[in-house]
C-alpha cells in the first residue's frame, strides 16, 4: 500500500484537467501513442461533442515503482456531486489553476470541500505556454490558499508537456499512501454503470481487506448477496484482473440486472460478515423538475428502463412516475440544475434511443394553501392564489477582475441577484451574494459571461428557502392551456415574460387552416395575445413550380408524422421541436 497513490483532479471549467489527464496517461504509457486522442477520459460521445467533463473518470496508472490512481472529475456546479463522491475515494487532491485566467469561483468551492474531507491539496497551474502578465501573483495567491510555498506550485503546459512529470513526481511526494481499515473486506461503492452482458459495474475504492472474482460479497444496504463476476482496474478501460486489494480502485461485475438493487454510496462486504458499512454519501437534492413524456416508438416502459440504467451512471437523477389529462404517462425527473437536465436529456437520446417530449424545467416551490403545506414541482399545478410560497435560493460567489464589477453589479437588476459581500481576492474581486435558483435558470451563465467579457466565474450551492413574490403563468393556445409550458415567474416579470412568449409562439407555430389565437394568463385574466393567421396557400400549389409527385408525396408524409406527433401531444397543436425551441430561448 505504501506504493499506491490515490488522487483527483480538481478545477474550475475549461482549466485544463481533460488535457491534463491525458499528457499523465502518456507520461506513464498507459494508453499507446497511436491510440491516443484529445480529451481521452472524456469517454461520452456528448462530452466530446461539448468540450466539457460530465462524468467522473478513473484511471490506474503506473510510475516509477507506484501504481497511481486517478478520478479526473467535471468542472461545471451542476456536476459537484460527482466530484463529491471521487474526493471521498481518494486520499489526495490536484488543484489546477488556469494560469490565463487566475483562481475561480469553482476552484474555491471544490478547495474548500477537499479541504474539508482532509485530503491533501497539491498545487499546480496550467497553459504557462500562453502569456500570463500576472502568473507570480496567481501562484502566491494560490499557496496562500492552500496554505504552502510558491516554490511548491507546480508550473504546467498540458499543452506543451512541459512540467507534467513534476505533477506526477509531486503527487507521489506529497499524497500519503492508503491507510486499510482490516482484513474484512470493505468496499466503498463510488459510481457504477450498466452492461448488458455483466450486469451493474460497480466501481469501488477498496478501503479493507481484498475481493476477487468467484466471492460471495453483499450489499451492506439492502443485504442482497452476489457471486462477483469479475474484478479490475481501469485502463481507463475496463481491464478484468486477479483480485482488489485495500487502497485500490477498481470496478466489480454483479451480474445483478435490477437497476435499483446497487446504491452510490453503498459499501461492499464479504457475505455474512459481521463487518459495518462505511459512511455513504449524502442524498443528493434535486433543484430543477422537468416532466419527460414517451413519444413515437418510445413507450413508458422503455423510458423507465433507459432512466434506471442512466441512474446507476448518474447517481444524481432521480424520477417518479407522474401521468397527465393530455400527455398520458411519464415520469417527473429531478436534476441538479439546468445543464444536468440538458446533459440528461441528450444522454436518454444519444445512448438508450428514447424519444420524448419534455415540459419547461421548474425549481420546487412550497406553498401554503388554505393551511394545507403542498410542494408543488410542475408550474402547471401551481395554484391560482396560494396564501404563501417558497422557494429555493442559493449563495452565489461571483470572483471577477474589477473592471468588471459595473457588469456584474447591473445582474442585480436583472436577476434578483442581492450583494452581500464584496472582498479582495488577489487582484480580483470576490462578490457574495444570493439569488432564487429559478433565476440561474434564465440564462444567468450566459449573461456574466457576456458582461464580463468572460472574465468572471462563479459557483453556487444551495441554502435556506425564501419566501417568494410569484405568479403563474398560463400560454393558451386556441383557447386551451398547454401544461408543458405553463410557468412560474416573479410577479412582476409576468407581463413581460407573458408577452414574450405569446410573441415566440406566434413565430414558431406552424400555421393552420384556421386562426389561432395564441393568450398568456395570469392573475386569473388573460395579460397578453397575438393571433396566427390562418394558411393560405394549398398545398395542391406546390405543383405548379415544377414539383413532381414523389416531392408532393414526401410533403404530405411529412405533414402526417408531424400531425401523429402532434396527436401525441394531446389535441393542442404544439410539437415538440416548438417546446424545445421555447425553452432553447426561455433559458
Ligand atoms: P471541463 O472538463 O469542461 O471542466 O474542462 P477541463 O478542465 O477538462 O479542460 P480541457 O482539458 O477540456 O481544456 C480546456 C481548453 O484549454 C481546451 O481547449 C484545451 O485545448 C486548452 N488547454 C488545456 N491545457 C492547455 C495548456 O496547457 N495550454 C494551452 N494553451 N491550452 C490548454
Amino acid at each position: 500500500m505504501n506504493h499506491i497513490r490515490n488522487f483527483v483532479i480538481i478545477a474550475h471549467i475549461d482549466s485544463g484537467k481533460s488535457t491534463l489527464a491525458d499528457r499523465l496517461l502518456e507520461v506513464t504509457k498507459t494508453v499507446e501513442t497511436r491510440l491516443m486522442k484529445p480529451q481521452y477520459l472524456d469517454q461520452l460521445s456528448l462530452e466530446r461533442e461539448r468540450g466539457i467533463t460530465i462524468k467522473m473518470a478513473p484511471v490506474k496508472m503506473q510510475y516509477e515503482g507506484y501504481q497511481l490512481h486517478l478520478i479526473d472529475t467535471p468542472g461545471h456546479s451542476d456536476f459537484s456531486y460527482e466530484v463529491s463522491r471521487a474526493l471521498k475515494a481518494v486520499e489526495g487532491a490536484l488543484l489546477l489553476v488556469d494560469i490565463t485566467k487566475g483562481i475561480q469561483a469553482q476552484t474555491l468551492a471544490n478547495f474548500r470541500f477537499a479541504k474539508s474531507l482532509g485530503l491533501r491539496v497539491v498545487g499546480a497551474v496550467n497553459k504557462i505556454d500562453m502569456p500570463s502578465p500576472n502568473a507570480e501573483k496567481i501562484i502566491s495567491l494560490l499557496a496562500k490558499l492552500i496554505d504552502q510555498e510558491p516554490e511548491n506550485i507546480v508550473r504546467v503546459s498540458a499543452k506543451t508537456g512541459e512540467g507534467v512529470e513534476e505533477v506526477l513526481k509531486k503527487v507521489v511526494a506529497d499524497v500519503p499512501p492508503p491507510v486499510s481499515s482490516g482484513n474484512d473486506l470493505q468496499g466503498l461503492i463510488f459510481d457504477s454503470q450498466y452492461d448488458d452482458h455483466k450486469g451493474i459495474i460497480a466501481y469501488v475504492r477498496i478501503m479493507g481487506g481484498k475481493m476477487k472474482a468467484g466471492d460471495k460479497v453483499q450489499l451492506s444496504s439492502n443485504g442482497k448477496v452476489f457471486e462477483v463476476k469479475e474484478v479490475g482496474s481501469f485502463s481507463p478501460r475496463l481491464a478484468p484482473g486477479k483480485e482488489l486489494a485495500a487502497g485500490e480502485i477498481g470496478y466489480v461485475a454483479t451480474g445483478l440486472k435490477e437497476p435499483a438493487l446497487v446504491n452510490i454510496g453503498d459499501t461492499l462486504v464479504l457475505s455474512g460478515s459481521s463487518i459495518g458499512a462505511l459512511k455513504g454519501y449524502r442524498e443528493p437534492k434535486p433543484v430543477v423538475f422537468v416532466s419527460f413524456y414517451p413519444l413515437g416508438t418510445t413507450v413508458f416502459e422503455d423510458l423507465r428502463q433507459a432512466l434506471g440504467k442512466l441512474r446507476l451512471n448518474d447517481a444524481a437523477l432521480s424520477f417518479e412516475p407522474e401521468s397527465n389529462e393530455l400527455l398520458g404517462r411519464g415520469f417527473k425527473v429531478g436534476f441538479l440544475g439546468q445543464l444536468h437536465f440538458e446533459i440528461t436529456a441528450s444522454r436518454l437520446r444519444d445512448e438508450f434511443g428514447a424519444d420524448f417530449s419534455t415540459s419547461l424545467p421548474s425549481v420546487a416551490y412550497r406553498i401554503i394553501e388554505r393551511g394545507v403545506e403542498r410542494i408543488i414541482k410542475q408550474p402547471a399545478e401551481f395554484p391560482e392564489k396560494p396564501d404563501k410560497v417558497f422557494q429555493p435560493m442559493i449563495q452565489l460567489d461571483i470572483v471577477t477582475p474589477p473592471e468588471y464589477l459595473n457588469g456584474v453589479l447591473g445582474l442585480t437588476k436583472t436577476y434578483k441577484f442581492q450583494i452581500n459581500e464584496t472582498k479582495n481576492f488577489g487582484d480580483d474581486l470576490l462578490l457574495v451574494g444570493t439569488m432564487p435558483l429559478a433565476e440561474l435558470m434564465r440564462g444567468f451563465d450566459n449573461t456574466i459571461k457576456s458582461v464580463t467579457a468572460g472574465y468572471a466565474s462563479f459557483s453556487y450551492e444551495l441554502i435556506e428557502e425564501e419566501s417568494a413574490e410569484v405568479e403563474k403563468l398560463e400560454i393558451l393556445v386556441n383557447e386551451e392551456s398547454i401544461p408543458a409550458l405553463a410557468r412560474v415567474v416573479p410577479r412582476d416579470d409576468a407581463e413581460r415574460e407573458g408577452r414574450e412568449m405569446v410573441e415566440r409562439l406566434r413565430d414558431l407555430l406552424p400555421k393552420q387552416q384556421f386562426k389561432q389565437p395564441i393568450q398568456a394568463k395570469a392573475w386569473g385574466r388573460i395579460i397578453a395575445r397575438e393571433t396566427i393567421p390562418a394558411l393560405t396557400k394549398k398545398l395542391g400549389d406546390f405543383g405548379k413550380n415544377g414539383g413532381d409527385v414523389t416531392r408532393k408525396m414526401k410533403l404530405w408524409r411529412k405533414q402526417k408524422r408531424g400531425k401523429e406527433k402532434l396527436q401525441d401531444l394531446g389535441r393542442v397543436s404544439i410539437s415538440p421541436e416548438v417546446i424545445r425551441e421555447i425553452l432553447k430561448k426561455s433559458i
